[in-house]
């Protein structure tokens, strides 16, 4: 009997045939496809929303400042990306430009809707037991449309197409836009995020399987 190709497998196979994606039109100013990495067989999962400037250019998420921001507030939960796995909603950059300046935008319903065949069996491949959105546009697309981050940031909602729980968190760009006693807040707040969904794992796995 052969067996199942791992998830790292499948993921890689899936990675291959996005890499020549041109279901829409960010595939016209991107460098690279950011598919995804960290650990496949990891219970939790970070989607954010979209690939910036440096992760367009090394074709790895969240390898910019928010990225930066992002690994410190799971080493401050003792972990590290060898724990979960990170992707985005969309896999290319979007971004205006105007002259010589570049500026990224908030990925489109449309773009968003295109990019779902490769999240939507990465996420069926890796099936998490904890999802944790990163900002609107992943809110949005995972647990519900018209999500209001400010109000419903850190409530849990179970039973997801993708996992089992599902929560959202304040995207790390926008921590950064955020100065003094507010930039201090909104970090605590990815902290205590990301605690609560290590902990959730913990929780789920002593859960009995349905
Ligand atoms: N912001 C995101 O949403 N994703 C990245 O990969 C980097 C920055
Ligand atoms: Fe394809 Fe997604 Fe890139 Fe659009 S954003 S070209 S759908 S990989």
């Amino acid at each position: 009997m052969e067996t199942e190709p791992s998830k790292a497998e499948q993921l890689e196979q899936l990675a291959e045939k996005a890499r020549s994606c041109a279901a829409c039109p960010l595939a016209q100013t991107r460098s690279n496809v950011v598919f995804g990495e960290g650990n496949p067989e990891a219970p939790l999962v970070f989607v954010g929303e979209g690939p910036g400037a440096q992760e367009d250019a090394t074709g790895r998420p969240f390898v910019g400042r928010a990225g930066k921001l992002l690994d410190e507030c799971l080493a401050e939960n003792r972990m590290s990306r060898k724990h979960v796995y990170i992707c985005n909603v969309v896999k290319c950059r979007a971004c205006v430009v105007e002259g010589r300046s570049v500026q990224n935008r908030a990925p489109r319903p449309a773009e968003i809707a295109a990019c779902a065949r490769w999240l939507d069996p990465q996420l069926t491949i890796i099936s998490p037991l904890v999802i944790v959105c990163l900002g609107a546009p992943s809110a949005n697309t995972l647990i519900h449309s018209g999500f209001r981050m400010l109000a419903e940031r850190g409530q849990w909602f179970t039973n997801g197409r993708y996992a089992p729980h599902m929560t959202a968190a304040l995207h790390p760009a926008y921590i950064l836009r955020q100065q003094g006693a507010a930039y201090e807040e909104a970090r605590q707040s990815l902290v205590k995020d990301i605690e609560a969904a290590r902990l959730r794992v913990i929780e789920a796995r002593k859960a009995p399987k349905l």
